[in-house]
């Protein structure tokens, strides 16, 4: 559930109309609810209720500062995985004590920063990972505290580019392994082990590959608290599925993920965390953008609209569905018709959507799309020289820019021309 509703005629944004943003802000444009981001942080919060634990938001989904801060006001922590994530994430008042830091390629910055800053855990993804972190540590004349990441080698049924917990992937260490380099990181000076690590795939629509993996988890708990090792904390990442598409599709929800995690690892007594990035912003976004042409092609009718793959790579990317409909409600049995949904960028791929039935637009019409919230304004870009798309936040009937569109001066001025080029 969202709160991205018709009201009036017109699609809104908890009560605020979204053609007075548009007119506003200008098109393309992301629109967030805050009601629907505290309500999805409030449902894992709630689903973990009765165990310690900690919500580590994974920021990669969307990264604004106010959403950061709308969440951390709640009491979430953060899940970043680069130093930029890491300084957004303090800069929007998080502390370093929230935050878990992981990554394949953290660089020595990158774990000094994070160390000098404060840090809750990494989670160390290989052994040269974990010498290089025990070394900057000693460096600084601190101890690192850290999750090894296993890879349990669970197919995560998702996605190719999303899919994270199999061997063939470069993440974590293989679960086979773990006993090994758990030793070796109880010898190293730097290092003190907190806990475990998993973290399967995104955008998972069904329970039982979490199952597989954390049951797997609470096996190598066992064993490794016979290593003698501490285990403290279990970080089980992120990953739930939300449904993109209006239909019967119905990924399992936070509560029954909860109920999951007390039954598969609740008895170990450790601390649980989580790092849903997903499921808190997918559906509390929206991609407002407008019609510029109908375009009769052959055979086919091309909506051509304002977005484009920069501002929203998912349907390029992962061939991912977006509902799309219009912001003036159409009325009841309006004409409805057939489109391939395409922005103005110069390649084929620039293609939201083929042969989609919608109601019947015009140029000038306004259009939303739905479940946008995660994984889109973050992997933006100004290919085309398009700027940036600007970012909306809503708290009832009150909205805020949080990040303006550049001007083309703004862009074009980041470019440094050398002394040979230069005709001055
Ligand atoms: N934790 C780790 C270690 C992760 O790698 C990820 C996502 C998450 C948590 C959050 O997963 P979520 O709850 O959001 O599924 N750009 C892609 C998704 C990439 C996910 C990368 N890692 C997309 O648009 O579908």
């Amino acid at each position: 559930m969202d709160h991205f509703l018709y009201r009036n005629g017109v699609l809104h944004a908890e009560d605020v109309n979204l053609t007075e943003i548009a007119a506003e802000v200008g098109t393309p444009a992301y629109v967030y609810s805050t009601a629907t981001l505290e309500r999805h942080f409030r449902l894992f919060d709630e689903a973990l209720d009765g165990m310690p634990h900690l919500v580590c938001y994974a920021m990669k989904a969307a990264s604004n500062q106010a959403i950061l801060k709308t969440l951390a006001q709640l009491g979430a922590g953060m899940d970043v995985v680069s130093g930029g994530e890491y300084a957004r994430a303090k800069a929007a008042g998080v502390p370093g004590e929230r935050i878990v830091f992981a990554g394949v390629g953290k660089t020595r910055e990158e774990i000094a920063q994070a160390l000098a800053g404060g840090v809750r855990q990494f989670n160390v993804e290989s052994e040269p990972e974990l010498a290089l972190i025990s070394e900057v540590a000693r460096g600084l004349g601190l101890t690192a505290p850290v999750t090894i990441r296993v890879n349990p080698d669970v197919d995560a049924k998702t996605h190719a580019k999303i899919s994270t917990g199999k061997s063939e992937n470069k993440f974590g260490v293989p679960i086979s392994r773990a006993r090994d380099v758990y030793a070796e990181a109880a010898r190293l000076p730097g290092i003190e082990v907190v806990g475990i690590d998993v973290h399967i795939g995104s955008q998972l629509t069904e329970l039982a590959p979490f199952e597989g993996a954390f049951t797997k988890v609470a096996e190598l708990t066992e064993q490794l608290r016979a290593d003698g090792h501490r285990i403290d904390r279990l970080d089980l990442g992120g990953g739930l599925g939300i449904p993109y598409q209006n239909t019967n599709e119905k990924p399992p929800l936070p509560f029954d993920y909860g109920a999951l995690i007390r039954r598969t690892v609740g008895h170990l007594g450790c601390e649980i965390e989580i790092e849903p990035g997903r499921l808190i912003a997918g559906n509390a976004g929206i991609l407002l953008a407008r019609v510029i042409y109908v375009k009769e092609g052959e055979g086919r009718r091309f909506l051509i609209l304002d977005a484009a793959m920069n501002d929203l790579i998912r349907p390029a990317m992962y061939d991912a569905w977006h509902d799309i409909v219009p912001v003036a409600e159409p009325e009841p049995g309006a004409e409805r018709a057939v489109y391939d949904i395409v922005g103005p960028v110069c390649e084929s791929g620039d293609t939201f959507a083929k042969s989609r039935e919608m109601p019947e637009l015009a140029a000038g019409d306004l259009v939303a799309f739905r479940s946008a919230g995660a994984y889109g304004a973050v992997m933006a870009s100004e290919y085309n020289t398009r700027p940036l798309v600007p970012e909306v936040l809503v708290k009832g009937d009150h909205h805020a820019v949080i990040r303006e569109r550049p001007t083309f001066d703004e862009m074009i001025s980041r470019d440094t021309i050398p002394q040979w080029l230069r005709e001055d």
